[in-house]
């Protein structure tokens, strides 16, 4: 995109043929240097929620690495305050089972340990007429609130419900306001385990659940083009969530973005700043903060941004964000011998491109489609694919142009 060129939206000039090889920097990129990156973020240091130890040591790799190409990165630090969970659910006897269990919103924490009884939807008629002092309901969903069965099972006597979904897989209830007993949601198929169990004799549970405030310092990475302007940013979050190594969410991106970084280092990089997001699963926090601290003459010089999230791992490049972009990369990207789709993120996702495009900056994401590990503790190295990554970085160094 040439300096002057007036438009709000980054420019791709066409490449001379759609056989020819990328043009300049791009064919510099390797993906098996953006994959070293992916395995010392997901393996070496692991998860990296917001405000970690691992957070803050995923930066500081982040910040040698731009150092080690001739950058000169800062972090701009940030408070955070999220809350976090921790949900378990355990057979005792007749054999001790582990299951996967998420608190409905709006349980509290505590503890309980009792013999469990099944008792239909959770209407008080379900329930045994002798009450059930001690004791944990299991109740299916549907028909009533999450609320109602819960306050029905605490009327009388229980210590903790289970409400097993009544479609397949897990779920996640909310409660109106905040239950007597804390009460936890599992999948259909471990409601239907759990009956089965009960059929043949009683079976006593443990059920725990832990809330809790993470209050922190998060941080991004900035690493400013070698004239301190940012014309255009390229970005990518570092951290993860708690659950897993986050290896394609979003070491992958991290991984490419590096790349990016050591290749316009080597040239081409005028006007374009590298950023790795702090904080972004907890909320945007990280690009948020980047786009408030703006000043408005920073904002108005800033053309665009690309956001590089889960580029390692799927069937099918994708490009969401502003239309122009998305035009004209899916335009170009034939010249890489890619067929990238213009998409929408499904809905309720979301990532730091849109703290860009809700400041007025146009944005782009590049991602790949459908990570069946995302969120999981599942998301390990070993499923993300350089050959990708180096796509991804290919793709990324398209949007910004020559
Ligand atoms: N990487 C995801 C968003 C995403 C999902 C990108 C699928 C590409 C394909 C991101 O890290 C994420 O999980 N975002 C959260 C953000 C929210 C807490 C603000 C989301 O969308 O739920
Ligand atoms: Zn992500």
């Amino acid at each position: 995109m040439p300096s002057a060129e007036p438009s709000p939206s980054l420019t791709v000039q066409p490449s001379p043929s759609p056989t020819a090889a990328p043009a300049g920097s791009a064919s510099l990129v390797s993906g098996d240097r953006a994959y070293g990156h992916v395995v010392a973020l997901a393996q070496d240091i692991g998860s990296r929620p917001a405000a970690s130890d691992a957070e803050a040591a995923a930066a500081d790799y982040i910040a040698d690495q731009l150092t080690s190409y001739g950058y000169q990165p800062y972090l701009q630090p940030f408070e955070v305050e999220y809350s976090v969970e921790q949900t378990d659910l355990e057979v005792l006897s007749p054999e001790t089972i582990t299951l996967e269990a998420l608190a409905l919103r709006s349980s509290p924490s505590g503890e309980a340990t009792g013999q469990l009884v099944a008792a239909g939807i959770g209407r008080p008629e379900d329930f045994p007429a002798e009450g059930m002092t001690g004791q944990v309901a299991l109740v299916e969903r549907g028909e009533l609130d999450f609320s109602d069965k819960v306050s029905n099972a605490a009327a009388v006597g229980a210590t903790a419900v289970i409400v097993y979904n009544n479609e397949a897989g897990p779920f996640r209830g909310d409660l109106k306001e905040e239950s007597a007993i804390p009460a936890v949601g599992v999948s259909q198929e471990d409601g239907q385990r759990l009956l089965g169990l009960l059929a043949l004799g009683p079976v006593t549970v443990r059920l725990s659940v832990e809330t809790g405030l993470v209050q922190g310092t998060s941080q991004n990475v900035i690493a400013r083009s070698p004239d301190g302007r940012c014309e255009q940013v390229v970005g990518a979050h570092y951290d993860s969530v708690e659950a897993g190594p986050g290896a394609n969410d979003n070491a992958s991106g991290v991984g490419a973005l590096l790349e990016i970084a050591r290749v316009l280092a080597i040239g081409g990089g005028e006007g374009v700043c590298l950023v790795a997001f702090g904080a972004e699963e907890i909320g945007l926090v990280g690009s948020q903060r980047f786009v408030a601290d703006l000043s408005q003459d920073e904002r108005q010089a800033l053309r665009g941004m690309v956001n590089l999230d889960m580029v390692g791992v799927g069937d099918q490049w994708q490009l969401a964000g502003s239309d122009d972009l998305v035009e004209e990369v899916d335009g170009q990207a034939a010249g890489l011998g890619l067929d990238p789709v213009p998409a929408e993120l499904s809905a309720g996702l979301t990532s730091d491109h849109a703290s860009f495009i809700g400041a007025g900056v146009p944005a782009i994401l590049i991602y790949r489609f459908d990570d069946p590990r995302y969120h999981s503790a599942e998301d390990q190295v070993q499923f993300v694919e350089p050959r990708l990554l180096e796509q991804a970085a290919e793709l990324a160094l398209l949007a910004l142009g020559p």
